[in-house]
């Protein structure tokens, strides 16, 4: 099968940090199928010899990337086309058209890797210049909009020159190998399906924690924030995954269709709850891992007095007769203890007590995304050390660490995506009235904030956010897993 990937954004961040060293990787693991080219498209004026020395380069500097192999590097090379293109203008996209008809490939993918203000006009550029043929995909990276309104408006633009089964729009948590174990957990294991309900559950903690700070996108987090930036999509996705019932099959529609009723399913906000189950924090000056780091209002591109947060935890439920007063909580932020996403699904203890345990102790399955992929089963047992109490029990703890067991060369989440759009696979993409789902329910926090005179609460780099978060939990009568 042949394809073609047009990069819109093609010497953008997104395409030399992310998308390029996935298509790489596909590649070297000989799954990208052998017949494609890579068409970077960018306003820059380079050569194709140019682009292709300026991707290698940068892959350097990728975090965690060796510098390829020259050899690897130069076949892989031999993909890689570019055109530049000023996307307001009609003209460059037929240029692009003309390349594109130099052999007609199976599959034309177009990757928009642009601001999010060009998608709309990309979008209707490409039909207008009648690139929008059938076997046309394209993908959308987010935030596809910053609130109800513009994600509708940028939804209806791409209705309007695809169907939705050609849009891939790109969660990236979603493509995950850890995100994946989590369906295969659920829904190809029989073991807990019975016990995943409200009659042994207490509650359940989603934690998304980075170390990092804003790093150099201080102005874009200015208009964003981690409501938008992190909760409306990734951990939104996270609590989907766990709360939705099993699908009738693995098909897209059939995964797109469970994840929706859930997100309906969320309890509305009202004054009162939004009051006091949602917090918000901005990170102050501290230290991580040692080191001195100043606090957000000094990152390069952030006003002095913002008030944007860099932290959001907060309390929901699944209103359904599975979830019914199972609070979940999600709480992810910027500058945190730690880089560790994860997910801790609490049992509820045992209903009599004929043995003695340590106090709030319960069987706990802990889902450990990243950096840590595996799953953690903390029960309860006898210790060897007491030989005179044989009542008394202490924590154990059952870990699958998927990385060691299966290898450390796993899918990488763009590998996984990238092919997953050129093979025409939808299940790990999200269907726009999801998208509008979502957007609908974290509108009422955004317009709270607006009016709301507190601001968000700081915190000081390296700390796990801000007490409220912690005071939030408590008059639940539980606690975050590091301070339990
Ligand atoms: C992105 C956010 O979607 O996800 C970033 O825009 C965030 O702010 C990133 O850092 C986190 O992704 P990961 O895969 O490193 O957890």
């Amino acid at each position: 099968m042949s394809f073609d990937l047009v990069l819109f954004g093609g010497t953008g961040d997104l395409a030399w940090r992310k998308l390029m060293p996935g298509l790489f990787q596909a590649f070297r693991h000989g799954k990208l199928p052998a017949d494609g080219r890579i068409i970077g498209v960018a306003r820059d004026d380079l050569t194709d010899a140019q682009y292709r020395s300026l991707i290698e380069t940068r892959f350097e500097a990728v975090e965690g990337a060796k510098r390829p192999n020259p050899d690897e590097f130069a076949r892989f090379a031999g993909l890689l086309q570019f055109v530049r293109m000023d996307l307001s203008k009609p003209a460059d996209y037929a240029r692009l058209g003309a390349r594109l008809a130099e052999r007609n490939a199976d599959t034309v993918v177009m990757y928009v890797a642009t601001a999010p203000a060009l998608f709309g006009t990309t979008c209707e550029q490409i039909a207008a210049a009648g690139l929008n043929k059938p076997n046309t995909r394209i993908v959308l990276e987010k935030p596809l909009g910053h609130d109800l309104a513009s994600n509708r408006a940028i939804n209806a633009t791409v209705r309007g020159a695809f169907s939705e089964r050609q849009v891939f729009r790109i969660d990236h948590y979603l493509g995950k190998p850890s995100v994946q174990n989590l369906f295969a957990l659920r829904f190809g294991n029989a073991l807990f399906e019975p016990l995943w309900r409200r009659e042994t559950i207490a509650n359940i903690q989603i934690t998304i924690a980075e170390d990092l700070g804003v790093e150099k996108r201080g102005a874009f987090y200015e208009t964003t924030g981690t409501l938008r930036d992190m909760v409306q999509n990734h951990a939104l996705q996270l609590l989907c995954a766990i709360g939705m019932e099993p699908p009738i099959n693995a098909h897209a529609d059939a995964i797109r269709d469970e994840k929706l009723k859930v997100l309906r399913s969320l309890t509305p906000w009202t004054p009162q709850n939004l009051s006091q189950h949602v917090v918000r924090g901005q990170y102050a000056a501290g230290a991580v891992g040692g080191v001195a780091v100043p606090g957000y209002r000094a990152e390069p591109g952030v006003s002095p007095d913002s008030r944007t947060e860099t932290f959001v935890a907060l309390r929901t439920e699944i209103a359904n007769w599975r979830w019914a007063g199972v609070p979940f909580y999600i709480r992810t932020g910027k500058r945190l203890a730690g880089r560790d996403a994860h997910i801790e699904v609490n049992f509820r203890p045992a209903p009599h007590a004929i043995f003695t345990a340590p106090p709030g102790v319960a069987n706990r399955l802990v889902i450990n995304l990243q950096p840590k992929d595996g799953l953690e089963l903390h029960l309860l047992a006898q210790g060897q050390d007491d030989r005179r109490n044989t009542q008394s029990l202490a924590p154990v703890q059952l870990d699958l660490d998927f990385d060691s067991r299966f290898g450390l060369e796993r899918v990488g989440a763009y590998e996984r995506l990238l092919l997953d759009v050129i093979d025409g696979r939808l299940n790990l993409f999200v269907r726009s009235d999801e998208q509008e789902e979502a957007w609908r329910w974290v509108e009422p926090i955004l317009d709270f904030w607006q009016t709301d005179a507190q601001g968000p609460r700081p915190y000081a780099a390296g700390t796990w956010g801000p007490s409220a978060a912690s005071a939030m939990i408590a008059r639940d009568g539980y606690c975050w897993s590091e301070e339990c």
